[in-house]
């Protein structure tokens, strides 16, 4: 529907509601008016018929005057009934023009806050973080984006939840899962683009089947956390430039102090932390978590 027309049923509906207001008040107004009248009349009548006793020529006003009375209220009823036709025709034309108004009002886009509390459910996992306890998905699903989507909705603004619970699900951002997304909702590839590279989060790359967080912040870097890293690396095969063995076994992730700088150099495989390593027993440390069910 045309901005046009949109004003033209919202400017119908709201003349056609006060206009049915104005019949409301002519209801009440001709009611209170006429019981006055009828006050009025009946007075008069009474003091008529006092007077007929002494003079016969009175019944004839009494008679005339009870004739007014009754087409009074014969006149009354019938402006009463096409006032209520009237304001039943106008309260429908109202209702009617506003709905079409409001049907074609844009729906408010959720807030942020309650898509990404959305994307909090269970099913789904914690936006931007991985549950320890939670394998990751391996195949790019398409039903799962789809689910996403009937969750958080199509509009361009649910993309950052949409992008954070499909990076919770696989542990990266699958070319797939997001061809998805572009299909099923108003967000465009170069959205995704942008946002996916404008947050440091997101990665459009495998993750391991371990995340080992390797401290590089300055006590650890001293004590020799670029040793460590380049044992790491050595060791699973770990290609320059890349942050994951070929066999998506470990994803080695860079990251500033994580607070245990006295036992520096640190790394975190999961939830655990070890420390005082040696490029040595770093390597021994991911040899026996690899090896474990
Ligand atoms: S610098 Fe590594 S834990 Fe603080």
């Amino acid at each position: 529907m045309t901005e046009k027309r949109k004003r033209a049923a919202l400017a119908v509906s709201l003349v056609a509601a006060a206009l049915a207001l104005g019949c409301v008040a002519a209801l009440l107004v001709d009611h209170f008016v006429t019981l006055g009248a009828e006050a009025a009349a009946t007075t008069r009548i009474e003091a008529l018929e006092l007077e007929v006793g002494t003079d016969a020529s009175v019944a004839t006003r009494i008679e005339a005057e009870r004739e007014r009375v009754t087409q009074a209220s014969l006149a009354r009823q019938a402006r009463g009934g096409r006032l209520a036709w009237l304001l039943l025709g106008l309260s429908s034309l109202a209702v009617a023009t506003g709905k079409v108004w409001a049907s074609t009002r844009p729906t408010p886009s959720p807030s942020l806050e309650r898509l990404q509390a959305a994307a909090v459910e269970p099913t789904l996992g914690l936006v931007g973080e991985r549950r320890p306890s939670a394998p990751l998905a391996t195949e790019p699903d398409a039903e799962f984006v789809d689910c996403l989507v009937r969750r958080l909705g199509p509009s361009r603004e649910t993309a950052i939840p949409l992008l954070q619970a499909i990076q919770n699900h696989f542990g990266y951002l699958p070319d797939e899962a997001l061809q998805r997304v572009c299909e099923t909702t108003e967000i465009t590839p170069a959205q995704i683009a942008g946002t996916s590279s404008f947050y440091a989060q997101f990665r459009r790359s495998p993750v391991g089947r371990h995340v080992v967080r390797v401290c590089h912040g300055t006590a650890c870097h001293v004590a020799g956390a670029t040793r460590v890293d380049d044992e790491l690396r050595r060791h699973f095969g770990i290609r320059p430039g890349e942050d994951t063995d070929p066999d998506r076994r470990v994803t080695l992730d860079a990251v500033a102090c994580v607070g245990c700088c006295s036992l520096a150099p640190v790394m975190m495989v999961g939830d655990e932390t070890a420390g005082r390593l040696t490029p040595a027993a770093a390597r021994n440390i991911l040899d026996e978590t690899l090896v474990e069910p």
